[in-house]
């Protein structure tokens, strides 16, 4: 559910402080403005997010390797895929409105902004680059300067003769990567939607030129299948045609998915045709042959490259929006997560029904136990049954299962399903088959 509000926003960032998904960075020092920490809930959340996006690009196709390269790259890397090319070193504006950035020599700063029309939103000139510098090295005076890198994406080209030679993979084919990036935004915000340092999950998929519509179009489809798992509404996803003057200095074609956020439409993914722009640029700055021959037909070319991109910190983000809502109940309210059950951080809890009785205690204990060796699972002992299920039901868990004292006399349990709230009674030793046909693919 997405009602397209700040007062919407602000709940979800409530939410996700109290129950721990995600956290001011550096609280305790009065923060870091725009960093954030994932929580407890939120890391089980991205996990099952990136392992879910690994097994359905990477594990379920003999096309697709995957890698995880180092963050810091020789800075060479950054001069030859352009990133440290004049473009990003101009003094720039940003509309604090559209997030567009335009050079200050080719703007009035009085006037409206050229792409959204708003007045007076421009922040100051800023000598801005993406990139964020570091230094390496222990020696004062002898430090060299470095990058943190500012898209996954690079690594694929630069290791793209090594996992040939190693993995024997014909074009076409792909190399993904999940990892953080660094970019200094000027103007970072909307919680986790833009922060400097983020992470992506990226597929770099190598192809004949001549083969880039189909390629595209079928990327396309694939992006769309990703987001059907995610859970994401097709009414709220869009897909946005760039305009070449709007395109990154290395596409010929891009669209950017966007999604209703609370605080409006914006990207989410993008896929681009990097044409072989990439490669060839490593190929004449570094002297590296970075051509590909064919086994087969012994065809020799650079391959052009199809690249889906995806945002990590979005997709916790659009997958919290679009899970969250708030309901009656009766004369009651209650606000639940109905995560996709593949993607809840956790799938059961465990209640014995009393704290103080002991075999209620140990026969949850040993339930629990039993539960935990397939799915992620909590045990709450804690205030009434009530508070128990509504604490559940703010973190997105699908299944409560209550031990009480009809358990110790037939061996069955109450298990309360998020959705619907019924209760059912289930036997002990049917559990194992229940959670199997409940929470198959978890
Ligand atoms: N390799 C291509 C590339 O990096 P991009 O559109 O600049 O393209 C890809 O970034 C994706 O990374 C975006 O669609 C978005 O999901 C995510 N992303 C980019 N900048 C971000 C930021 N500052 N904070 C959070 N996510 C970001």
């Amino acid at each position: 559910m997405v009602i397209n509000s700040q007062e919407t926003m602000e709940k979800i960032v409530s939410l996700c402080k109290r129950r721990g998904f995600v956290y001011p960075g550096s609280e305790i020092y009065g923060g870091l403005a725009n960093s954030w920490d994932y929580g407890p809930y939120g890391t089980e959340l991205k996990n099952n997010i990136k392992q879910a996006w690994w097994k359905m690009f990477v594990k379920r196709r003999d096309d697709v390797v995957g890698i995880d390269a180092a963050l810091i790259m020789n800075p060479k890397v950054w001069e030859a895929s352009g990133h440290l090319g004049a473009g990003f070193s101009d003094p720039l504006v940003e509309c604090r409105n559209c997030h567009e950035r335009f050079k200050v020599d080719q703007l009035n700063l009085k006037d409206p902004c050229p792409s959204c029309g708003k007045k007076g939103m421009f922040t100051e000139p800023r000598q801005f680059n993406v990139l964020m510098k570091t230094f390496l090295g222990v020696v004062e005076g002898e430090k060299s300067a470095a990058y943190l890198r500012g898209e996954t994406a690079q690594a694929m080209f630069v290791d793209f003769k090594l996992v040939l030679n190693s993995n024997r993979q014909r074009v076409p084919f792909g190399i993904a990567q999940i990892g953080k990036a660094f970019r200094n935004e000027i103007t970072p915000g909307n919680y986790i939607f833009r922060t400097r340092e983020f992470e992506q999950m990226e597929i770099e998929y190598f192809i004949r030129a001549k083969d880039w519509k189909k390629q595209f179009d079928y990327w396309l489809e694939q992006m769309k299948g990703w987001m059907d798992f995610l859970g994401l509404n097709k009414k709220h996803i869009h897909f946005r045609e760039i305009a070449e003057d709007e395109r990154a200095h290395y596409s010929k074609r891009t669209i950017d998915i966007e999604y209703d956020f609370p605080f409006g439409t914006k990207e989410l993914y993008g896929l681009a045709y990097r044409t072989n722009f990439d490669l060839k640029n490593h190929q004449s700055a570094s002297g590296q042959d970075m051509s590909y021959t064919d086994p087969v037909t012994n065809e020799k070319f650079i391959p052009h490259v199809i690249e889906p991109t995806f945002g990590v910190d979005r997709s916790v983000l659009a997958v919290l929006c679009e899970s969250y809502a708030e309901e009656k109940i009766k004369d009651d309210e209650r606000v639940v997560l109905r995560f996709p059950k593949h993607l809840a951080p956790i799938k059961i809890a465990v209640f014995p029904l009393l704290k103080n009785k002991s075999e209620l205690v140990k026969k949850a204990q040993e339930i629990y136990d039993d539960l935990r060796e397939k799915y992620m699972c909590e045990f709450d002992d804690n205030g009434n049954i009530g508070k128990r299920y509504r604490r559940q039901d703010e973190i997105g868990t699908p299944y409560c299962v209550t031990i009480d004292f009809d358990t110790l006399e037939n061996k069955t349990v109450t298990v309360r399903d998020r959705d619907t709230m019924k209760q059912e009674r289930v036997v002990i030793a049917d559990l194992n088959t229940f959670f199997h046909d409940h929470l198959s693919g978890c």
